[in-house]
């Protein structure tokens, strides 16, 4: 069962989730890279200027934490930055209401404003609940260039809403796990191992920057149990929402695109959602 959610995530999330309600949350946002992305299903901007969402976003910090506000401010160097940190701040302060005691956010970014993101879950969630950051490839190579390293890896940080959601994915690894080696579903080194997703894939709807199914497969699996509930504040084509729905867990998705919501209602209604690529009885 799935939600789709039009609006701005800190707004939307304010207005119609219920506090404590969701296991787990990923969100792949803007990464604060100052492009436009576009493809044949959508497109989403990825340029920032001072809104009244940074404003509302850097008050919520505020009042959550007047501590993580002075630091985020002394190191957001631009003024695009500042705008951006301050939407993101408003989304994440939303995600720690409503997540469970025991749920987890799973955040995904690049190192356009890495550093800063970390440092904005450590000021909302706390540093002693950050559990720890996965590295996935999301490219083969050959991204070389003169101003550093080619990037081809993205990160997803791992926070826990307290400190029972560190026992819960522990908890998870154990029930899904092969109990004499250790290995199996939701057991996993910092290391994400699905593939990147190839420029013919025929999962591929044509929306900027979606993500494998397999990458969201491997990260509900790790976090939750069939029934939990999943959100995604920022889903443009809804990966997460068919991952979680092949994997029988019940999702939420938010986007500030119709287009995005259109491309998620597609795919939710289509064979690879339809086709549960895992069958996993339910675990008390
Ligand atoms: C990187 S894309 C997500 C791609 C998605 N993971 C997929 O696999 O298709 C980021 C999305 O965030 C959305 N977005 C940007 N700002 C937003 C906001 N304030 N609230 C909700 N969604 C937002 C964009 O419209 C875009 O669809």
């Amino acid at each position: 069962m799935s939600r789709l959610l039009l609006g701005p995530a800190a707004d939307v999330l304010r207005t119609e989730i219920a506090d404590a309600s969701a296991d787990m949350v990923y969100s792949d946002p803007p990464f604060g890279n100052e492009k436009v992305w576009t493809g044949k299903a959508g497109s989403f901007d990825d340029r920032w200027e001072w809104s009244a969402a940074s404003s509302a976003g850097w008050a919520a910090l505020q009042r959550h934490s007047p501590a993580g506000l002075a630091l985020l401010a002394a190191v957001a160097r631009t003024k695009s930055a500042r705008a951006y940190l301050g939407v993101m701040a408003g989304i994440v302060v939303e995600l720690r209401r409503v997540l469970k005691l025991t749920g987890t956010l799973w955040l995904h970014f690049d190192d356009t404003m890495g550093a800063e993101l970390r440092l904005l879950c450590d000021a909302v969630f706390g540093p002693e609940n950050a559990i720890g950051t996965l590295v996935w490839v999301r490219t083969l190579g050959g991204h070389g260039n003169v101003k550093g390293f080619g990037r081809i890896h993205d990160t997803i940080a791992c926070y826990g809403r307290s400190r029972a959601a560190k026992w819960r994915l522990w908890r998870i690894g154990t029930l899904d796990g092969d109990p004499i080696t250790g290995e199996g579903f939701g057991r996993f080194d910092d290391f994400a191992v699905a593939a990147p997703l190839g420029p013919t894939d025929k999962e591929r709807v044509g929306y900027p920057t979606q993500k494998p199914i397999a990458l969201l497969e491997e990260l509900i699996r790790a976090a939750t149990l069939p029934g939990n509930v999943v959100l995604d504040p920022t889903c443009g084509s809804g990966t997460a929402l068919v991952a979680a729905t092949r994997l029988q867990r019940k999702s939420i998705g938010i986007d500030i695109s119709q287009d995005a919501l259109t491309a998620a209602s597609a795919r939710l209604t289509g064979p690879a959602t339809a086709q549960p690529s895992f069958d996993f009885g339910e675990v008390a």
